[in-house]
């Protein structure tokens, strides 16, 4: 008679396997996705199954009661210790016996889909480079004098097709204690990436269930943000941030290059000072998680060029002049302990994604691999502001990329009143055209401030709220094209107040806190604003386009940007307001990819390596685009979508 059917669902993949088969064996012939981290010795309880017994019309099939053998002593041991979910069988142990339909639970699936929660980006297929591998080792004897490393070796071979690892010295030395406590029998966290050898990271004796963890890092020039992963489920267990403390070197980048160039060890001093603050954020992050800091196993770190640098401990003075050559655009991987990062497994690994260019860095890259331009049949314009602004244009046909020096103005900095984005600064602004009566909504607070249960500490402005203040004023009358705030004579409000030979507009006033907009803010805006809008118009001239399809705002900033005002302001080119989309976070969100997804950082490096680079100070349009946007919206450049 015929061989039995094996359907496996989700999946759908069917084939006829010889009676006996185990499911394991199964789903491997048929390349389905099941779990295993015992190699089939009924004790990780990965390979779950959960056979349908029934009729399935859908398929085509009855399945009996008696499809699949019944428990053997592995299983019912397994059963009895540790308990199956009922309804659950461990395919290594079950043998299928009559056609059968079996489900694999996500839990038993080795490369799950992460669902992000962007409607529009890609999900995140799980295949992290670290994964566990029981094996059981010969043991050593007299007749055959071989090391323990080389007797693993050949067990992870025979066992999982795996290795030869490299083991670093501090396995070597934990090597010989465990083989012994787990009477040969030990569980090992390999890493094995997309390129390189595979490395020993840990070794456990007898099998380890606890779990291994990555960190996402995005290394920002005043803020550090990391997620902690589940590197099986891809889940984030925490997220922490903290500040640059970088900062006491150098507000901005260049300021920080300088220091380097001017003080002698002083790149020296800002790497011990990240490396101590990443480290710190690991241990943070760990502990809110509960998670032992020796179980995270691998830190993937997106950052700009010089941040990129000072990590590495390169000193990035070449990054401060032309041709600004990087010391190495490629991806970088190495063991984080040679980042001084301490906390976590002392043999744990460290990649950081390829840079575009000298002004362009991992970031960006991080954001390309999250947004996927090069993807899209629609031509994105991607901006990811932050002190500088990074630049992506691009569609199926190629990707541009160049960054724009727009200073920290958009991020609260230079501004009278402004502050970071936190509780207490204003966020949302609304003026009036007519009476010119002012409302705004404060962070920590849902509430507009017209509303009589307002009743919140207003601290300051942050980076939307002035971009919000602003494009509220040009449209209300009080600023005119050029920038220029009117008198209270001139615009009908004692809001207006005389500053120095200019004038300012007062948001909000109490006896010990004023609230204003002032002359100076407003040019300050305006050249950010300039650098950004030259910057993705030269990116435009480079392609030959004067319009784009569609806008996409990444980082912190841009999840809270309002659009229209934006528009308004002429930050971003003309474009449907439906069409500009904020991606959050992406170069964190193209961190986390590059952690779950190894084959994701092979993608990255062919990918960044046909990104065309422009590099904006040395292009002479760039100044006559800046020039021509730093009028409100723009002094040539037409934006009928702000007409409708
Ligand atoms: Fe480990 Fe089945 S593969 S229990």
């Amino acid at each position: 008679s015929e061989d039995p059917l094996v359907i496996f669902t989700p999946s759908g993949k069917r084939a006829r396997v010889p009676a006996g088969t185990t499911v394991l064996a199964a789903a491997r012939r048929m390349g389905v996705d099941l779990d295993s981290v015992c190699g089939g010795r009924g004790i990780c309880s990965k390979c779950q199954v959960a056979p349908q017994i029934g009729q399935h019309t859908k398929h085509g099939v009855t399945v009996q009661d008696d499809a699949l053998s019944g428990w053997n002593a592995v299983e019912a041991r397994y059963d009895e210790k540790r308990g199956l979910k009922p309804g659950r069988r461990l395919g290594c142990q079950a043998e299928i016996c009559g056609d059968v339909v079996l489900d694999v639970p996500p839990e038993s699936q080795v490369h799950r889909q992460v669902i992000r929660k962007a409607a529009t980006a890609r999900e995140i297929r799980m295949d992290p480079a670290t994964r566990l591998y029981f094996v059981e080792v010969d043991e050593p004897d007299m007749q055959e004098p071989s090391g323990d490393l080389e007797r693993l070796n050949r067990a992870l071979k025979a066992q999982w097709d795996l290795g030869p690892v490299e083991a670093p010295l501090p396995l070597l030395r934990k090597l010989q204690p465990v083989l012994r406590k787990g009477g040969f029998r030990v569980t090992l966290a390999v890493h094995q990436a997309h390129r390189g050898p595979a490395r020993l990271i840990d070794i456990w004796p007898g099998l380890y269930e606890s779990g291994l963890y990555g960190l996402a890092i995005d290394l920002g020039s005043t803020t550090i943000a990391a997620h902690l992963c589940d590197l099986d489920t891809g889940a984030v267990l925490a997220s922490a941030g903290l500040m640059n403390p970088q900062i006491r070197f150098g507000e901005d980048l260049m300021s920080r290059v300088s220091y380097s160039m001017m003080n002698p060890g002083g790149d020296i001093e800002m790497t011990r000072a990240v490396r101590e603050a990443m480290d710190q954020l690991a241990a943070d992050i760990a502990a809110e998680a509960r998670v032992a800091p020796a179980a995270i196993v691998e830190a993937v770190i997106v950052c700009n060029p010089v941040m990129h640098h000072l990590l590495l401990g390169i000193d990035p003075v070449e990054l401060g002049q032309a041709p600004f050559a990087l010391s190495t655009s490629d991806a970088v991987e190495c063991a984080t302990a040679e980042l001084d990062l301490t906390r976590l497994n002392p043999c744990a690994r460290a990649y950081l994604l390829p840079c575009i260019a000298g002004h362009v860095g991992a970031d960006a890259a991080a954001v390309a691999l999250s947004e996927e331009p090069g993807k899209q049949d629609e031509l994105s314009l991607i901006v990811d502001v932050g002190t500088n602004a990074e630049i992506l244009l691009g569609d199926r046909n190629g990707v541009l990329a160049c960054s724009s020096p727009t200073g920290p103005a958009f991020e609260g900095a230079q501004i009278s009143s402004g502050q970071r984005a936190a509780n207490g600064a204003i966020d949302a602004v609304r003026i009036d055209p007519d009476t010119k009566d002012v409302r705004f909504r404060v962070i920590g607070s849902d509430l507009w401030s017209d509303d009589p249960a307002f009743d919140f500490e207003v601290t300051g402005i942050c980076g939307s709220g002035i971009i919000e203040a602003l494009a509220e004023m040009r449209s209300a009358g009080i600023i005119d094209a050029s920038g220029l705030i009117g008198s209270a004579e001139q615009v009908g409000t004692d809001r207006l107040r005389a500053d120095n030979r200019t004038h300012q507009f007062v948001l909000y006033e109490t006896a010990d806190r004023t609230i204003s907009v002032t002359q100076n803010d407003v040019r300050a805006i305006q050249l950010a604003k300039s650098a950004l809008y030259a910057g993705a118009r030269l990116l435009m001239d480079e392609r030959g386009v004067d319009k784009v399809d569609r806008v996409v705002l990444a980082g912190a900033f841009g999840a809270h940007i309002s659009p229209k005002h934006a528009m308004i302001l002429g930050m971003i080119p003309d474009v449907p307001l439906d069409k500009v989309t904020s991606a959050g976070n992406a170069a964190g969100t193209g961190a986390r990819i590059a952690l779950l997804n190894r084959a994701s950082r092979a993608e990255i490096e062919q990918t960044v390596r046909r990104i065309h680079k422009v590099e904006t100070a040395i292009e002479p349009r760039f100044q006559e685009h800046f020039v021509a946007a730093n009028a409100l919206p723009h002094a040539t450049d037409p934006f009928p979508e702000l007409r409708k």
